[in-house]
């Protein structure tokens, strides 16, 4: 049964390589033309989705994606806040950093404060806006958590503690891609050439500092000459997939067939993929937060007899029994009644949206972390002390 499902599947496979896909162009205009045809060189994996550059908290604003890429610069810790809410920086690891540079800008401003102790109140402060920007991600916990423990054990004056943790967001977002590549390494394994893979909303450059959760051992199994389709989902309401992922992938040249939300059924049924691979907010002892409509995608893989992996740093996984609640973030009706602005629903329709769902453990079949790749029996002997 296996064997013949495997078989179908690969003569499926190996048509969709033989579908042409194109590069994106024509992404650039006007003022941001010169800059842009330098950044058009660049592949996904030589960008930075959130930098420290000059004082500042740079990143990308991946609001105007696919259309411009473009950069927005924040000095103020309420601004990134704001900015993590508005999904101009999205995607929980890419949401930690951002998080972890906004309090090393709160710290910047304190540094001039003359005690200790007046200084941390304003990080805490800082902390608590920063906390409220969005509930899921774990990561934006654990890297507010990182920063503050850094500031309450050095023993400095403010305007040192200050640098110290501008230096630690900083180490932060390295570790962030280290920890990507090896995700990439452990998880390439996973593939073998000819592979079609779903994914489901955006786990790559833009969803961290750099190279991807769920998309990097799709990157490395390329760059390891197997040749991989990646099968991307639309993502309602926001459209991740849509518009992010299709653009990584097209930018770096990696054949990608974007699908709605609602044909990851049938093109599993169909052997059109063979192998699911997606990111995660949160993963807990009992349940993997993600984006909304991964656990359809965990139910349908379990019934088609296809791997469903999850990928993920340490910095993701809340494994504590104190962290086992989940607060799944509910984001206004809007993004379901309307697309692009426009009203698609009767005027007045209820609308509700949970950006996140909870898929049981037991329908992963290995999660992949930059420890390795884990059974999901074994993620608190794995990953204790997170
Ligand atoms: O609402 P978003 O775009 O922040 O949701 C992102 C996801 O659900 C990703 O799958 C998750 O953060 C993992 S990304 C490496």
């Amino acid at each position: 049964m296996r064997h013949r499902k495997g078989t179908v599947a690969l003569m499926l496979c190996e048509w969709q390589f033989s579908a042409p896909f194109d590069v994106t162009k024509g992404n650039f205009t006007g003022h941001l033309q010169t800059r842009a045809s330098a950044l058009q060189l660049l592949s996904m994996s030589e960008l930075r989705t959130v930098e420290w550059v000059n004082g500042k908290v740079r990143m990308i604003d991946q609001t105007r994606l696919p259309d411009k890429l473009t950069y927005v610069t924040y000095s103020d810790y309420r601004q990134v806040a704001k900015a993590i809410k508005d999904m101009v920086v999205r995607g929980a690891p890419a949401i930690g950093v951002a998080a972890a540079m906004g309090l090393a800008l709160a710290a910047n401003d304190a540094k001039g404060t003359a005690d200790k102790e007046q200084f941390m109140r304003r990080l805490q402060a800082a902390a608590e806006v920063l906390r409220k920007s969005r509930p899921t991600a774990w990561n934006l916990f654990w890297a507010i958590d990182r920063v503050l423990g850094k500031a309450q054990t050095t023993k400095e004056r403010p305007s040192e503690v200050a640098s110290r943790l501008v230096e630690e967001a900083q180490r932060i977002a390295e570790e962030d891609i280290e920890a990507n590549r090896k995700i990439g390494e452990h998880g390439a394994a996973l593939f073998e050439d000819g592979d079609c893979v779903l994914t489901h909303c955006n786990t790559g450059t833009l969803a961290t500092v750099s190279y991807g959760t769920a998309l990097a051992p799709i990157r490395t199994a390329i760059t390891q000459g197997k040749r991989i389709r990646v099968f991307a989902t639309e993502t309602r309401p926001r459209l991740q997939g849509a518009k992010l992922t299709t653009y990584e992938l097209l930018r770096d040249r990696i054949p990608v067939t974007l699908i709605v939300d609602g044909a990851v059924g049938y093109v599993m049924k169909k052997g059109m993929v063979r192998k699911a691979i997606v990111g995660a907010d949160r993963i807990t002892t009992k349940f993997v937060a993600n984006k909304v409509g991964t656990y359809m995608i965990a139910l349908a893989a379990q019934a088609n007899g296809i791997p469903f992996y999850v990928a993920a740093p340490s910095s993701t996984f809340a494994l504590r029994p104190e962290q086992s609640e989940v607060k799944i973030e509910e984001r206004s009706p809007q993004e379901v009644t309307h697309i692009g602005g426009k009203r698609i629903a009767p005027k007045g329709v209820e609308a509700f949206n949970p950006a996140f769902d909870l898929t049981p453990i037991e329908l992963v079949t290995s999660f992949v972390t930059e420890k390795g790749v884990i059974e999901p029996g074994m993620l608190s002997a794995r990953l204790s002390g997170q």
